[in-house]
């Protein structure tokens, strides 16, 4: 496979494309002070501050390295390389909160001369991109609407944290309106199906090849799981049957204590809220539940009487049939039952961006969809989320499968 992965030709508005991208997050941090963009609230979260300086590392990382390049400031990788061993020696993800320098405003000057030097290279007509530098050009994008959700994920879990129940922003930023439910479920009649992607616009490394799965005849729900249903969960004991869990699930909600998804409330009059991005509001019964995890949408499955379905269903039904379905990738990712693991064939990126998806492959979940904080036109039917399964800071969700009677 190697660079037949790769697009041969620079689509002529890579330049427009690389400044509207770029222009999300400082947008995004307008709103929060310096102290909100320094402080990190666990360790698998990062700063704001961090997402705007390491998406910035990442294209000069990628892109403007080669023999001979004056790195802006080469004492930066350590701060903002976030995982690839290749590219040497980082700060413990735990300790970016510690970071108090560079400053926000040498970030920002950061992000500045990054986007002045990228700018450069993109209209240089005697350098056009080769094959490879075109996908890692296309990869730096897309990592950086991934971290403009991861940010937003990031932001939302340090002001659940705050006693004062900080509102972000005025409205919750989505990029499209919640669906109205559609109702019932969608059969499938399963078979010998293709999935993967085998197309030539950009995807990862994770999402090829394209290959066949074989799948039993399913149903797919054509709505996800709503507040209100797991309302009756929780009320039927749900947080406190040890038949519905696995293992592992029973024993993180005793490590926990969960009894409601995160950021859920019970209030003195006995209502439930929700902290939001748009500040502490009351759950809303109609909308799809979020940030629960995989333990927790499996158990809700089994208490159900049906199960989560497996990638391959999602994908299928998702290719097959996306009308039928409401929300299927502006509201939540939706758990799967499949492990993340490489599908038949799989090859890492070339180069210093292999350890992108691959290395991660082990005790992680896969999650097909999007959420309403995913960038517009970022995830597609192929497209792998994963997330461990007692991880419920993401923007997470349930749709159902049962196997066909
Ligand atoms: C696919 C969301 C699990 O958070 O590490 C960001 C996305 N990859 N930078 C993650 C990612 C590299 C990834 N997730
Ligand atoms: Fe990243």
């Amino acid at each position: 496979m190697g660079s037949m992965q790769h697009r041969a030709t620079a689509p002529v508005d890579d330049l427009e494309r690389y400044r509207r991208t770029r222009s999300v997050l400082p947008i995004l941090a307008a709103s929060l002070t310096d102290e909100d963009l320094q402080a990190q609230s666990m360790a698998e979260a990062s700063p704001g501050k961090w997402h705007l300086g390491h998406v910035s590392w990442f294209f000069e990382t990628m892109l403007l390295e080669e023999p001979g390049y004056q790195p802006i400031d080469p004492r930066l990788g350590r701060v903002f390389n976030s995982y690839y061993e290749a590219l040497g020696e980082r700060i413990g993800r735990a300790e970016r909160g510690l970071m108090t320098r560079p400053s926000r405003a040498e970030v920002m000057a950061y992000r500045a001369e990054v986007d002045r030097r990228m700018e450069a290279r993109l209209a240089d007509a005697a350098r056009p991109l080769g094959a490879l530098e075109q996908y890692l050009f296309e990869l730096g994008l897309n990592h950086e609407q991934q971290h403009q959700e991861l940010f937003l994920m990031d932001i939302l879990h340090l002001m659940s944290r705050s006693p004062l129940d900080p509102a972000v922003y005025d409205e919750e930023p989505r990029s499209s309106p919640l669906e109205a439910p559609h109702g019932g479920w969608q059969a499938f009649e399963g078979g010998l199906v293709e999935i993967g992607d085998a197309g030539h616009s950009f995807a990862f490394d994770n999402e090829r090849p394209a290959h066949r799965v074989w799948m039993e005849p399913f149903d797919l729900a054509a709505d996800m799981v709503t507040n209100s249903e797991w309302l009756v969960f929780i009320s039927d004991g749900g947080y406190a049957r040890p038949d519905l869990w696995l293992s592992d699930g029973w024993a993180t909600v005793q490590a926990q204590g969960w009894t409601a998804p995160l950021y859920w409330r019970r209030e003195e009059d006995g209502g439930w809220t929700v902290m939001t991005l748009a500040g502490r509001r009351p759950v809303d019964p109609a909308a799809p539940v979020r940030h629960v995890s995989f333990y927790e949408a499996d158990a809700f499955a089994r208490w159900s009487g049906g199960r989560l379905p497996t990638e391959a269903e999602w994908e299928h039904a998702a290719r097959s049939r996306p009308e039928a379905f409401s929300n299927l990738d502006t509201e939540a990712w939706q758990w799967t039952a499949s492990a993340y693991a490489p599908y038949p064939g799989f090859r890492p990126t070339e180069g210093t961006a292999a350890e992108y998806n691959g290395k991660f492959m082990a005790n992680q979940m896969v999650l097909r969809g999007g959420a309403f904080a995913t960038a517009p036109g970022h995830a597609r039917p192929t497209y792998r989320n994963f997330f461990y399964p007692d991880q419920r800071w993401a923007f997470t969700g349930v749709r159902l499968a049962s196997d066909a009677d």
